[in-house]
């Protein structure tokens, strides 16, 4: 059979990127602050802002997940480190808030005074429920023990009469019993008086002013965790407390790499989220071999830290990577959520992924800057800059967890880069413009949300000369002397 090498190249796909399409605007009845932007992340993972930051070391680590589920969106936690490091990252952000908290750290009436604030320190608590045979017998706050004797026993300078709540409390009422008692905490016990959790003041001012957050039934952050499609032990662990577990390689079209993930996917409760896929085929086989997966993460080689396509010319940029799947699952009838990875530097390229089929979008580069990714801010040149860097840069590979990212013994070229990104201020801020940009594109294009978008809305080419027209342009900005 003669190899059609003339059509190979002649009648080759176009492959499409963001700067190759503008969102036409259509008849709109809605004003954008009537977007409704809420949307699954995975099959159980509904977000009312669906904006993820992605598993990498420079972005996001507990304190960024933390954040990031307070605004309404979600952060998967890097798997650069060893498993410990990476459960104990996980459970802080499900430590992080609850309506009552359970797995209490709890003391006993016969411990000194001395001992107990310890424990406070230790577990940066600022009160104890004291409990003797399972029953609450007291309360002992840090303002119990200012001043005291260290030496005296915990019953001495306990609260003995305790006000409690049961089970079946709701949060009006917890309120209600807080208010009219003046307490800050609300241990809650069974018939029996044993404790079961407790109720802070902490907890539900957070609730009420991060009403979009997203939680789980029990009131706490969801959190997602990867791992590698060959680290079966790491998925296990993180299954114990994660909400989602993401599959991290660039090339999930891989027979080894199928093989394992489906593994995973057997064994794992949790939602597990497949990728990176580029082409229709690779879903396909995904549909085909892995027996349960919940979302599938977009585009291969788009990433601002990327140099896989440079080194390699392989790859499947971002836009084009969201519309194969899209319409490989819709062949299926299948409505997997599709999660948009790479090349994403602004609302307006996050709005072309949601027009084309994405459920949601995650970004490395644009949280990399924020106050709440790992790492310090570097002054350079009188402004202030955060450190940025792709997992399969050098450095992030000599840590040794994330060599498999891009084969199973570990490729010898790296496919990343560092570098550094401008300090962008704190999460919030950053999510709320980024609201703001989208709910604006979902009103150009007279969608009120992200399923109306991908029905109605249609999508303009431009060329490169185009796309300049369309950024500011005979006008000096400020620090630039170009005109
Ligand atoms: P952005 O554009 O948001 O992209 O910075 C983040 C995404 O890029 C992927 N990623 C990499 N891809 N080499 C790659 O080819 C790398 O070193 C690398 N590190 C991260 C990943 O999908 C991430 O979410």
């Amino acid at each position: 059979m003669p190899i059609d090498f003339y059509n190979k190249l002649h009648k080759a796909k176009d492959v499409y990127t963001f700067r190759d399409f503008i969102l036409l605007p259509g008849l709109s009845k809605i004003e954008p602050e009537d977007v409704s932007l809420s949307s699954n992340f995975s099959t159980d993972i509904k977000l009312n802002v669906p904006l993820v930051s992605s598993p990498m070391d420079t972005v996001t680590e507990s304190e960024m997940a933390i954040s990031m589920a307070r605004e309404g969106g979600l952060g998967i936690i890097h798997r650069n480190m060893s498993i410990d490091k990476q459960v104990e990252e996980v459970k802080k952000v499900k430590r992080a808030e609850s309506f009552i908290i359970k797995n209490l750290v709890t003391a006993s009436p016969d411990l000194l005074i001395s001992e107990a604030t310890k424990i406070m320190s230790k577990h940066n608590v600022s009160g104890l429920p004291i409990v003797k045979s399972k029953k609450l017998v007291g309360l002992l706050t840090k303002r119990d023990v200012k001043f005291s004797d260290i030496d005296s026993k915990v019953s001495n300078l306990m609260t003995k009469t305790v006000v409690t709540a049961s089970e079946s409390v709701s949060i009006d009422e917890a309120k209600r019993i807080m208010h009219k008692n003046r307490v800050e905490k609300l241990p809650v016990v069974n018939n029996g008086n044993e404790l079961i959790g407790l109720i802070t003041v902490k907890d539900i001012y957070s609730r009420e002013k991060y009403s979009l957050a997203s939680r789980d039934d029990e009131g706490r952050l969801l959190v997602g965790a990867s791992v590698s499609p060959f680290d079966l032990k790491r998925a296990k662990e993180l299954d114990k407390y994660v909400d989602v577990i993401v599959s991290d390689v660039a090339h999930f079209h891989n027979e080894n790499i199928l093989k394992a993930a489906n593994k995973i996917s057997q064994e794992i409760s949790s939602n597990f989220v497949v990728g990176n896929l580029g082409t229709e085929a690779s879903v396909e086989d995904v549909i085909h071999r892995i027996d349960k997966f919940d979302g599938i993460r977009a585009g291969v080689g788009s990433g601002s830290i990327c140099i896989t396509s440079e080194v390699t010319k392989a790859g499947s940029p971002t836009l084009f990577a969201v519309s194969q799947i899209a319409s490989k699952l819709q062949e299926h009838n299948l409505s997997k959520p599709i999660i948009a990875d790479g090349g994403i530097r602004s609302s307006g390229d996050a709005a072309l992924a949601f027009a084309i089929g994405a459920s949601s979008v995650m970004m490395g580069n644009v949280f990399a800057g924020c106050n709440e990714s790992p790492g310090n801010l570097i002054k350079i040149g009188g402004k202030y800059y955060k450190q940025y860097r792709g997992m399969g840069s050098d450095s992030a590979r000599a840590q040794n967890y994330i060599i498999d990212r891009y084969s199973k013994k570990g490729k010898t070229i790296s496919e990343g880069v560092e570098g550094v990104v401008p300090s962008r201020g704190n999460i919030s801020e950053l999510v709320k413009d980024f609201v703001g940009g989208l709910q604006a594109s979902f009103g150009y294009a007279g969608a009120k949300n992200i399923k109306t978008l991908w029905q109605t809305s249609s999508l303009g080419q431009i060329t490169g000369v185009g796309s300049d027209e369309l950024k500011p342009h005979n006008i000096i900005l400020p620090g630039e002397d170009k005109y």
